[in-house]
């Protein structure tokens, strides 16, 4: 199967390099912006890249909605399996791409699009297909969990943290998407699709790890626990979901604790196969450029869809999850919460919440930020 590959950048020049030695796999053009077309193979318009002969199928790894949606949905309607490693685009426009692949009688995959290189969306969507997914989430950025880990064991602060991340290629530039827990969110929406057939785009919340200080972190190693910022995911009756992105602390025996660097860690329940976890590198060219090849060799075998025929998009219910939360905030903002128990020292308290929904949390820390209140705040894990 010939495929065509857009971008050129990190993932796309792996997965064009990799189309040279895969089984059943041909290498194709490549769509790359006016001006870079350097090379014979190179494109400068996605209608030339669907027009080459023999092309069956189109990877894109340009990153953002548009044009990426509007040349995966050219791709799809010119009978191309299409997949990709964006996982903007299947958060935003999945519901989309997976009708018209479905209407086209062609294949659409995304599981480099959560995780990486680690098989975790693959065997997901195979494992709905016989049990039922009890809960799903984990470690799924693999920036943050560099900073957290690097705050922790190398005693580095935040910024220093950031500017490690930025230097090994690990943070954007702008890594605003990492930090604040957007990336990991935009991921366990696309676990939510495949094990609920619901793409939530409403009632989500997502705190990231911006607002944690060294402070924090040795107050934090006082208890005996480790910081790491989690997704979590599972069903609501009603049809439902829960779905949110928050730093969780964690006992010593917690698997998670164990995953250091930039490594990820997603894991499902299934009510008949238990817990199953995956671990391994969440980003970089080689590890994500291999999980595009597995899709393709997916759509070698006839298995063309991740996502079931009825997903639909729907809302978030995060009322029902509940925690103690620990908070770390001005000693004036105390009365802001029901407290199990507290400690102030110069004007900061840190205190531990009675249970709380995950609702009332981040509802609450967004109306305090708004009013200029600095905090960090981190769930127990249950
Ligand atoms: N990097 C990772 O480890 C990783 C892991 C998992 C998923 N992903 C996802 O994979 C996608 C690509 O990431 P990346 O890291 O490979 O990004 P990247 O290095 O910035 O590469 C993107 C490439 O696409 C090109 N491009 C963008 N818009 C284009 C257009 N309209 N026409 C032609 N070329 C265009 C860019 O060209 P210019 O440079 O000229 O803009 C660049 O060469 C993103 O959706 C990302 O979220 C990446």
């Amino acid at each position: 199967m010939k495929v065509a590959v857009l971008g050129f950048g990190t993932v796309g020049a792996g997965i064009y390099e990799m189309l040279s030695h895969a089984e059943g796999l041909e290498q194709g053009p490549v769509l790359v912006r006016p001006g870079k077309d350097d090379a014979p193979f190179k494109r400068t318009s996605i209608e030339a890249v669907l027009a080459e002969p023999g092309v069956e199928a189109v990877a894109e790894a340009m990153g953002g909605i548009e044009p990426a949606f509007s040349y995966a949905m050219a791709a799809i309607k010119a009978g191309k399996h299409f997949v990709t490693s964006n996982k903007a685009l299947v958060a935003a426009k999945g519901i989309e791409l997976a009708a018209a692949a479905r209407d086209m009688g062609v294949g659409f995959l995304f599981s480099a699009a959560c995780g990486g290189g680690v098989p975790f969306l693959h065997n997901l969507s195979l494992a709905v297909e016989s049990d039922m997914i009890v809960s799903l989430g984990g470690i799924l950025n693999g920036t943050t969990n560099y900073m957290l880990d690097a705050m922790q064991r190398r005693k580095l602060s935040y910024g220093e943290a950031l500017k490690d991340a930025q230097k090994l290629g690990y943070a954007e530039a702008d890594p605003s998407a990492d930090v604040s827990g957007l990336d990991a969110l935009r991921k366990i929406v696309l676990g939510s699709a495949v094990a609920y057939g619901v793409l939530p785009t409403e009632g989500l919340y997502n705190e990231g790890i911006e607002n944690i200080t060294a402070e924090d972190v040795s107050r934090i190693q006082a208890r005996g626990l480790t910081c790491r910022l989690m997704a979590k995911c599972g069903p609501v009756p009603g049809g439902k979901v829960y779905a949110y992105v928050e730093p969780v602390l964690l006992k010593a025996s917690a698997a998670e604790c164990s995953v250091l660097d930039n490594y990820n860690m997603a894991r499902y329940e299934g009510k008949c196969s238990g817990p199953m976890v995956f671990m391994g590198q969440g980003a970089g060219r080689w590890p994500t450029a291999s999980a595009v090849l597995r899709d393709l060799s997916c759509i070698l075998k006839d298995k063309f869809f991740m996502l079931r025929a009825d997903c639909r998009r729907g809302s978030a219910d995060n009322e029902a999850c509940r925690h103690s939360y620990y908070v770390r905030l001005p000693g004036s903002l105390t009365g802001c919460f029901e407290v199990k128990s507290y400690s102030e020292t110069d004007g900061q308290t840190e205190l531990v919440t009675k249970p709380m929904s995950v609702k009332a949390m981040h509802e609450m820390a967004a109306r305090l930020r708004a009013e200029g209140a600095k905090m960090f705040f981190a769930a127990f894990e249950d």
